[in-house]
């Protein structure tokens, strides 16, 4: 078998998160850039999906475009049937950046603020909500502590707790491990997996690492350099933390390397599958 599928969307079900024809551009004046170009993609409930590709290839803005922080030149994102146009918390993200959590809320505040800033509960909810996930990510003795006494490590996984309190229809990553030394890059990627194996949740997750796409995703979207569009899709849940290192992985990288970067195909989708049979 070959250790790397090219795999078409599943026939069977509805996709939960679905992109058609995603163009992205940013304007200023009567200059715009193009992030993308007509992106597709669809995300199934309970999938691990990444989106892979060199930086600037517009990762960060297809994720800007699902939570609803940017409106596509062309094409739609839709989430249970229907057209995205605004944020809301059935997606929220973590981001690479430490700051991200309001300095002067402790890990417990900082857990249960979007769940009373959202309505999605009251104090007391709230509160049993965030100390059940505080515990999940392993925090329970820093409740109280305040993010800049706690390491890079702890700091996105109370931005994890939070986010996972929240129960969103999708949780967005978007290099969330990518300012983490390597040790606690790997620690916190395995973490990630746990959590999902416990109890399944629909990942969005956005990475320039192809070692981490094959670890965290069972989907990969390989998107081109800038513009990016879509270079190929691929089947990874056969690998996880245990197989980095190993010759099958290896191999995975090495071929999703020169998809990445190869010559662009003219017809990705064709040409991609060929390669992979
Ligand atoms: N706010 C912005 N204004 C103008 N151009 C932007 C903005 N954000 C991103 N871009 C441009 O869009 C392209 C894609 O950026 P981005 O989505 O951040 O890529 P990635 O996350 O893959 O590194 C890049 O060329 C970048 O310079
Ligand atoms: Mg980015």
């Amino acid at each position: 078998m070959a250790p790397l599928q090219v795999v078409r969307p599943h026939a069977q079900a509805e996709p939960l998160l679905r992109a058609r024809g995603v163009t992205l551009e940013y304007r200023s004046g009567d200059h715009a850039v193009r992030a993308t170009q007509d992106v597709d993609f669809d995300v199934f409930g309970g999938d691990r999906f990444v989106l892979l590709g060199p930086s600037g290839c517009g990762k960060s803005s297809l994720l800007k475009a699902v939570g609803g922080f940017l409106q596509p030149a062309a094409g739609t994102v839709s989430l249970n049937g229907h057209v995205v146009t605004r944020p809301g918390p059935d997606r929220i993200a973590v981001f690479q950046e430490f700051d991200q959590l309001p300095p002067w809320k402790t890990v417990l505040q900082n857990v249960m603020f979007p769940l009373l800033a959202s309505k999605s509960a009251g104090r007391a909810e709230a509160r049993e909500r965030a100390r059940h996930w505080i515990a999940r990510v392993g925090l329970e003795r820093f409740e109280h502590a305040y993010p800049h006494t706690l390491s890079g490590g702890m700091k996105q996984r109370v931005a994890i707790a939070r986010a996972l309190a929240m129960q969103p229809a999708v949780l967005l990553m978007d290099e969330p491990f990518a300012a983490l030394d390597a040790l606690t890059r790997r620690t916190m990627q395995e973490e990630l997996i746990r959590l999902w194996a416990e109890a399944p949740f629909t990942l969005l997750f956005v990475t320039h690492s192809i070692e981490e796409a094959l670890v965290v995703g069972n989907r990969i979207l390989l998107l081109s350099p800038h513009p990016g569009r879509v270079r190929a899709e691929l089947n990874s849940h056969q690998f996880g933390l245990h197989s980095a290192g190993g010759a099958e992985f290896q191999q995975a990288v090495e071929r999703t390397h020169d998809l990445l970067f190869g010559v662009p195909p003219e017809s990705h989708v064709e040409t991609a599958e060929r390669i992979a049979l």
